[in-house]
């Protein structure tokens, strides 16, 4: 099945299957197999099957780029060994001098990425709360390159209108960079919505098992991929064919994990919200969320993430961590299993404790992956770990 075809014909659920992933030409095999080689025969120097070198490309992640490409309604994918080699890539399209505008609710390990290593080389960086559109516009200067949003963010649940920032950048000559992570291209495209990346942590929801660490890139120019394309090998945060495999395998699966992670947490959602110890419910599902209408319409469901706070703060978030027995006190996400976790002290520890505290991250702040088990099952052990 010719990849435009697929692309353009079939629907996402058929497309996460498909795309990509013509049974195998040798052997019929219907799954694509783990090219597991580093290098390939040439008939004569420099006359090959088009693979010459497995940093370079390999047919397992050719597949995998073509699968993910389709699901975000893009023309190219870009596979990584991590979603930090991703974003760190990405970077190399900046040089010295040039200036991003961050959303100030990201991924803890994004803004050390940021701010403690490519600082050094000279890179600059404003972080703002883009979902406030006055802030945004006041934060780009002329050297400008590069917005970097998150939708929803981590942890905080905060919604970025994605086709206004597009707007915004695009005007003053800079490209927008969503991570993409949070809601997985089932439930949010922003290439469509007019973003020039779209990147993930495919740990996460695309891997959806927990057992890979993965990142992948999504664009649609030419130009740009072209650009990316030349640094994913030049730079070579590339990923195995093993882990390209399991990520493969995961996304088949996706439409179904994601449908099933959406309907726990906003039952999740609902139960906490009408706690009497919980006092703030961060779910965009949730039509109490201040950017409800926005989710609604960017995006075609609100997946498994949010936090919560307890009354009693730390001491009692830390009871509630501990005497939970289905979800798991760890940190990541977007895996099948449900994970509890407290981002300050975790997955956003290397956030300084003062902009933590601007940010409103507070130390009792508790975040929820909301896996796929029995929704009772789910709500049971959130009511024990409560009482
Ligand atoms: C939203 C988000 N982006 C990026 C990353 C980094 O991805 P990785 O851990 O695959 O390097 C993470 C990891 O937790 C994340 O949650």
């Amino acid at each position: 099945m010719n990849d435009h075809d697929v692309r353009r014909a079939y629907g996402f659920a058929t497309r996460a299957i498909h795309a990509g992933q013509d049974p195998d030409p040798a052997t019929g095999a219907v799954n694509v197999p783990i090219y597991a080689t580093s290098t390939y025969a040439q008939q004569d120097v420099g006359v090959h099957k088009g693979w010459e070198y497995s940093r370079s490309g390999n047919p397992t992640r050719a597949a995998l780029e073509a699968c993910f490409a389709s699901l975000e309604g893009a023309r190219h994918g870009l596979a990584f060994a991590s979603g930090l080699a991703a974003e760190d890539t990405l970077m190399h399209l900046l040089g010295q001098g040039d200036h991003v505008v961050v959303m100030d609710d990201v991924y803890g390990g994004t803004r050390r990425l940021f701010s403690r290593v490519l600082e050094r080389h000279g890179l600059c960086f404003t972080y703002v709360d883009a979902s406030k559109r006055d802030q945004l516009e006041a934060a780009f200067t002329p050297r400008t390159r590069m917005v970097w949003i998150e939708s929803p963010t981590n942890p905080l649940m905060k919604v970025v209108d994605i086709s206004d920032v597009s707007r915004m950048a695009h005007a003053r000559g800079a490209r927008v960079v969503v991570d993409n992570t949070f809601m997985s291209p089932y439930f949010q495209r922003p290439i469509e919505l007019g973003a020039d990346v779209s990147l993930h942590s495919a740990t996460k929801y695309l891997g959806g098992h927990s057992d890979v660490i993965f990142g992948l890139v999504a664009v649609h120019d030419d130009a740009l991929y072209d650009e990316l394309h030349y640094l994913q090998n030049a730079v070579g945060g590339v990923p195995g064919p093993f882990d390209c495999f399991l990520v493969l395998r995961g996304i088949k699966t996706l439409a179904v994990r994601m449908r099933q992670h959406e309907r726990n947490a906003l039952a999740v959602a609902r139960f906490l919200a009408g706690h009497p110890k919980v006092v703030a419910v961060n779910y965009p599902g949730l039509e109490s969320h201040p950017q409800h209408e926005l989710a609604k319409r960017q995006t075609s469901g609100h997946g498994g993430m949010l936090s919560f706070e307890v009354e009693g703060g730390t001491a009692a978030a830390r009871r509630v961590v501990q005497r939970t027995r289905l979800f798991f006190l760890a940190e990541s996400l977007g895996g099948v299993e449900s994970l509890i976790e407290l981002p300050a002290p975790m997955t956003h520890a290397s956030v300084p404790a003062e902009v933590r505290r601007e940010l409103g991250i507070s130390d009792g702040l508790i975040r929820l992956s909301v896996g796929i088990e029995e929704t009772d099952d789910l709500i049971a052990d959130l009511e024990h770990a409560l009482a």
